[in-house]
């Protein structure tokens, strides 16, 4: 099972998102963004977070670290608004935590660049998990330290919300037209070749693993949760030899509005930013770049 904390403050909401994650601080001294069990979007997000989120990570893609949260919602008193005081009363007990990004910045397709062979790996994997949450509107990937960091995989395997059609769901493709990193013509051959052989039974059992058992306990169909976790194995394997090959990518259309004002993008850039020389340089040479100039 994940690493479990108790939190001991209720720091802040963070309203950019839907779900009105916070932040916290816990008794082993981390800040995580807390998802909370009470929250609308009900438990099986959580599972979908613990599942996809450490699967992500074992096939080496960035994911910040996520715990088991224990909360006494005694700790949010002080928290003025009503919302979050609901939210918190609805979630004693344990709730899912990732580790907080400080200083990072939701990522700009137009003011970071990925390369094909990460984009690849990205695009594969959030098809594998049918992640519906990447797109350009919504990226759920934070720049962090000069890298792109991936969050919020709470929007994935829809088969899990249906069962008895898990299996033939599986099956179906995956449209990338709208995800964010289309525009960085990613290698899915190179991703499919290198990250599909990893994706065994063994590993998706011990991602599995992960889940605590509270979110799992007395899903219709499943008399023990060992089924329900199996449950979640199968399509993944299953998926796992083939969706590159269903896919769907149309051209990109035309470059979206940058969400980041001009003064941030040069920070977006991996390390190391550019320098004044650099900047200069580039003034001199009369270049324009995608990056730092606007
Ligand atoms: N690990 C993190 N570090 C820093 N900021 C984060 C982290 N996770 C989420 N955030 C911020 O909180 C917002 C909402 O989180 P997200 O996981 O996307 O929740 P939601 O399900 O509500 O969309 C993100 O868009 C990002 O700005
Ligand atoms: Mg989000």
């Amino acid at each position: 099972m994940l690493q479990e904390v108790v939190a001991t403050r209720y720091v802040t909401p963070l309203r950019e998102g839907g779900s009105l994650p916070g932040i916290v601080e816990a008794d082993d001294l981390g800040t995580y963004v807390m998802k909370f069990t009470g929250a609308g979007q009900g438990r099986k997000t959580l599972v979908a977070e613990v599942v996809c989120g450490e699967l992500g990570r074992r096939l080496g893609l960035r994911v910040p670290e996520l715990v088991a949260i224990e909360l006494d919602p005694v700790i949010g008193l002080a928290e003025p608004d009503q919302e979050v005081q609901e939210l918190l009363k609805a979630s004693a007990g344990l709730n899912l935590g990732m580790d907080y990004l400080p200083g990072s910045l939701g990522f700009d397709p137009l003011a970071y660049e990925v390369d094909p062979a990460e984009a690849g790996r990205v695009v594969w994997f959030d098809a594998l998990i049918n992640n519906v949450d990447r797109s350009w509107r919504n990226p759920n990937m934070l720049v962090w330290h000069g890298d792109p960091w991936l969050i919020d995989h709470g929007a994935t395997m829809i088969w899990h919300h249906n069962w008895p059609g898990a299996q033939a769901s599986a099956a179906k493709p995956y449209n990338a037209s709208d995800h964010v990193l289309a525009p960085f013509a990613p290698d899915i051959a190179a991703a499919a070749a290198a990250l599909a052989p990893l994706v065994t039974e063994e590993l998706l059992t011990e991602v599995v693993a992960q889940v605590p058992d509270v979110w799992l306990e007395g899903e219709p169909g499943f008399d023990t949760t060992d089924r329900l976790r199996r449950a979640y194995v199968e399509p993944l394997l299953a998926r796992a030899g083939s969706i590159h090959e269903r896919i769907l990518m149309e051209a990109p259309a035309a470059p979206r509005p940058s969400q980041v004002p001009g003064w941030l993008t040069e920070h977006l850039t991996p390390w190391p930013h550019p320098t004044k020389k650099d900047r200069a340089a580039r003034a001199d040479t009369g270049r324009t770049s995608k990056d730092g100039d606007r």
